[in-house]
């Protein structure tokens, strides 16, 4: 056998297969150099992550000082604030670690002193915890230091940019709207640091972001809705990638893979991984046929946990969205095949999008996942 396979899903992406975005690139670029902050919103498995690493490396590089945490596991308060501690500490404040003094200088700010462990071998900062002495009500007092460490950082020296990217931060709102709110207070005065906050549950995000009594984001910074990529960018990538490790893609071969994943940049790797995986120099649209057949094999459990928990509407609706875009979701030819009323027909719809299983575009329905999408069509089991 070959060489490597070319492509990569399922986790965050390196430069090698990383394609496009380049304006979205240069628009975090700006804000991450001059301190605003911006609200990312996209649903999973569409490269909000692999962006963000690629805006803090790219900031890294110009000078700046920058770090991205994830909230998707924290669970509670404290979760949050240890976490973006972690974050300040090997993030924006890690070109101080070599130096003991300077660095507890630092640290000293946070009155609950917490611990680090760094990992002798390579220096890098393991975990940083608060310990069991925080008393449940401190967590505010902590998160607040720890953010005044940012604002420390900008002000002691221009010539280094501050900057922090919180990922999958609906989880903050999820566990308690009041840690979102306190972010509110804390960001709105912070000079010279540039804050950005990625989410993936849109409803929550746009909830944060456009109520101006309960929204945490309101008014906070600018939006960016990240899309699929095109199928234009795309498709010359899927080739190139397959050129490089020895194997021919036709373009056709490559536009079929892109829209059998339905655009979502992770589905369209995955197909083409698996394409790749089972050809030999030609990896023909009957290969690219066979890689989905595998692909869905490959994802029937899941598939069939996500249509398991659905209701009996939900399931309809969703095999209804499976056979194509649909316009007016409450429409009587729709409410017919669903079974239930305007109303009912429209809940299950926001339910399928509140699960990104179901988007809009404008008053048209679609499938989120054309693999989904290709297990209801099909006579897979
Ligand atoms: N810029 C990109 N170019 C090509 N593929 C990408 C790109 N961004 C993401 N992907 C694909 O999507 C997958 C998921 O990316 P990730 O950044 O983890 O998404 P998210 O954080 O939005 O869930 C990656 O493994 C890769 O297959
Ligand atoms: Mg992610």
């Amino acid at each position: 056998m070959s060489a490597a396979n070319p492509y990569h899903f399922g986790s965050p992406v390196d430069e090698l297969h990383f394609t496009d975005r380049t304006e979205q690139l240069e628009r975090l670029a700006a804000v991450m150099q001059n301190g605003q902050n911006l609200i990312l919103i996209a649903p999973r498995r569409y490269g909000k992550t692999s962006l963000l690493r690629r805006a803090v490396e790219l900031a890294e590089a110009s000078g700046g000082r920058s770090g991205r945490v994830s909230l998707i596991k924290c669970s509670s308060a404290e979760d949050v604030v240890q976490t973006l501690m972690h974050g300040v500490v090997s993030g924006p404040l890690g070109w101080v670690r070599g130096r003991a003094t300077e660095f507890s200088r630092w640290l000293r700010r946070i009155r609950v002193a917490p611990e680090i462990r760094i990992d002798p071998a390579s220096g890098l900062v393991e975990g940083v915890s608060l310990g069991p002495s925080l008393a449940a009500s401190d967590w505010r007092t902590v998160l607040s230091e720890v953010v005044r460490i940012l604002a420390d950082l900008a002000a002691e020296d221009r010539n280094h940019p501050v900057s922090l990217v919180i990922d999958e931060f609906q989880k903050a709102y999820e566990i308690d709207p009041l840690i979102a709110d306190i972010f509110k207070d804390l960001v709105d005065d912070l000079p010279g640091v540039s804050l950005v906050f990625a989410g993936s549950k849109r409803h929550i995000m746009e909830a944060m972001v456009s109520s101006p009594e309960h929204g945490a984001l309101y008014n906070v910074g600018a939006k960016l809705y990240l899309g699929k990529i095109s199928e234009a960018d795309f498709v010359p990538y899927l080739t190139g990638r397959a050129a490089s490790a020895g194997k021919h893609l036709p373009a056709a071969a490559a536009s079929r893979i892109y829209q059998a994943a339905a655009g979502i940049p992770n589905d369209v790797q995955l197909l083409a991984f698996w394409a790749f995986a089972i050809s030999a120099e030609e990896i023909t649209e009957e290969l690219v046929d066979a890689a989905v057949a595998y692909a869905i094999d490959d994802q029937r459990e899941e598939f069939t946990l996500v249509f398991d928990r659905l209701s009996l509407v939900q399931q309809r609706l969703l095999k209804l969205l499976a056979q194509g875009p649909v316009r007016a979701v409450t429409g009587r030819a729709v409410q017919s095949v669903v079974g239930v009323s305007h109303r009912g027909t429209l809940d299950a719809a926001l339910a399928l999008e509140r699960l990104q299983l179901a988007e809009r575009t404008g008053n048209t329905w679609n499938i989120a996942n054309g693999l989904l999408g290709e297990w209801l069509r099909g006579r897979y089991e």
